[in-house]
């Protein structure tokens, strides 16, 4: 620390703080700079400049991507620095110029460049963060920018290794098997009680705009799944004729099921009787307790019916995740404000595919909910829209044009996300025919009239 005021005694609680923040931005960034390592060092420069799926970037894109959003809002917005290369590279980097399927045709940095390039980045940024208050300013109040750039980092490496899911050939990832069930019996439902939750947050740090603000909402009395669908019932769904019968499907989602031919979740295929699944380069027999991934939401919603349920809503999910039936207030994780840990919930990467169920008993709700974070994203029946009171910031692109019916709703994050961007008030979005995500999900149904 070469800032005089740093030494000041009157300043020094302060600076504390501000000390304990910078640590965690610094961790934060090396955790996300790891695994983007990770996902993008074990390929050769033809996998990595290859388009593996036309719904995904060539992960060099994403890599280069990932620099200039940092460079954009760190050095460039928060430092006031000019731009490390010719500007025209920024609008190669930008989203919303160039659709996913058009990124491989563009003049992008080749590996080593983008390489080159996050590390330069990388290396003015903690010189910046060394030298900038974390008070005063929006931008960066409590790290709120610095946090948002290790989110962001985040949403690309599970992004980056749904591409690694999508590409064919050889396996080149490894990770060992998640923890073993929990033996002790389990409730197949929870009642959560009706009556008022706080939604949201207002306080949280670096919470990101379409988390915001908290609000109370009336919730009546329902019931939620305690576990999220496992492998084992959806095949009980697939072997019922769930796909072929039009009465468990949207309209919207049958007519997606007859034109593009769904029978079973992405990556599965059947042998005989027996279901197999490709993960991350290898087959492999369909696990029965884990839950299941890779259905949009038009799946989920149609076995829902069929299993005489339906998807939660946001708000539902949010409450049977948060709401702390003897305070009254709603935690930030489910099971209280402790960061997620390898105990709590499956995050990270570590594992490469869900954990079985009732494998994470200490990370279960004040309700008795289990798994709501990490696993597999749980699809809601709720549209992306505001909160009342939302106000875009610190740009409309990262929530507010995606507002609206196209969009669905997905909570609790994956095993793929990182414990950075996943908590108890985040919300993701993607349309409801996507099944290249991590994504599965839990029924609910509405409580028995004067119960709960
Ligand atoms: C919130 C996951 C839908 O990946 O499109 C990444 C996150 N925003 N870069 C996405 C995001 C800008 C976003 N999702
Ligand atoms: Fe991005």
């Amino acid at each position: 620390m070469t800032n005089q005021t740093a030494h000041s005694p009157a300043n020094s609680a302060r600076d504390l703080d501000d000390r304990q923040i910078k640590d965690r931005i610094v961790a934060d960034l090396d955790r996300a700079r790891a695994r983007t390592r990770g996902l993008t060092d074990v390929l050769d420069d033809a996998d990595l400049v290859r388009q593996h799926s036309r719904l995904m970037s060539p992960l060099v894109w994403d890599l280069a991507h990932i620099g200039n959003q940092e460079e954009l809002w760190l050095l460039r917005d928060v430092g006031g620095k000019d731009p490390i290369l010719p500007e025209t590279v920024d609008q190669l980097y930008d989203a919303f110029q160039h659709p996913r399927a058009d990124r491989p045709a563009l003049p992008l940095l080749d590996p080593v460049q983008s390489r080159c390039y996050v590390v330069d980045v990388r290396s003015k940024v903690l010189d910046l963060l060394d030298r900038t208050a974390l008070r005063g300013r929006r931008l960066t109040e409590q790290g709120f920018v610095f946090g948002m750039i290790a989110q962001h980092e985040q949403q690309h490496a599970e992004t980056m290794l749904a591409t690694h899911q999508l590409r064919q050939g050889e396996a080149v990832l490894d990770a060992s098997p998640p923890p073993a069930p929990d033996v002790a019996t389990r409730p197949a439902e929870v009642l959560i009680p009706g009556g008022p939750f706080t939604m949201g947050t207002s306080a949280h740090p670096w919470a990101l705009d379409n988390e915001r603000p908290a609000h109370l909402v009336q919730v009546p009395s329902f019931r939620i799944d305690a576990y999220p669908v496992t492998n084992g019932a959806y095949q009980d769904f697939i072997a019922d004729g769930g796909y072929d019968d039009r009465r468990w499907w949207h309209p919207a989602g049958w007519h997606h099921r007859q034109e593009v031919g769904l029978t079973a979740p992405l990556f599965w295929r059947r042998d005989g009787s027996d279901w197999f699944r490709r993960r991350f380069g290898r087959l492999e027999p369909v696990p029965a307790n884990e839950p299941v991934m890779h259905v949009c939401w038009y799946e989920a919603d149609a076995y829902a019916r069929w299993a005489g349920q339906r998807l939660p809503t946001e708000r539902e999910w949010e409450k049977a995740a948060r709401h702390d039936p003897v305070s009254g207030r709603a935690r930030l994780y489910p099971w209280g404000e402790q960061d997620p840990t390898p105990e709590l919930a499956n995050l990270g990467q570590r594992y490469l595919q869900p954990a079985p169920i009732g494998a994470y008993p200490q990370g279960i709700s004040a309700l008795g909910v289990h798994q709501l974070i990490g696993d597999v994203w749980e699809w809601t029946s709720s549209d992306f829209t505001p909160y009342p009171g939302f106000a875009a910031w610190p740009y409309k692109e990262y929530s507010e044009v995606f507002f609206g019916p196209d969009y669905k709703v997905l909570r609790g994050g994956s095993f793929a996300a990182d414990r950075v961007a996943c908590r108890g008030t985040f919300r993701n979005w993607d349309y409801p025919i996507r099944r290249q995500i991590f994504a599965g999900f839990r029924c609910a149904r509405d409580a028995a009239p004067g119960e709960g």
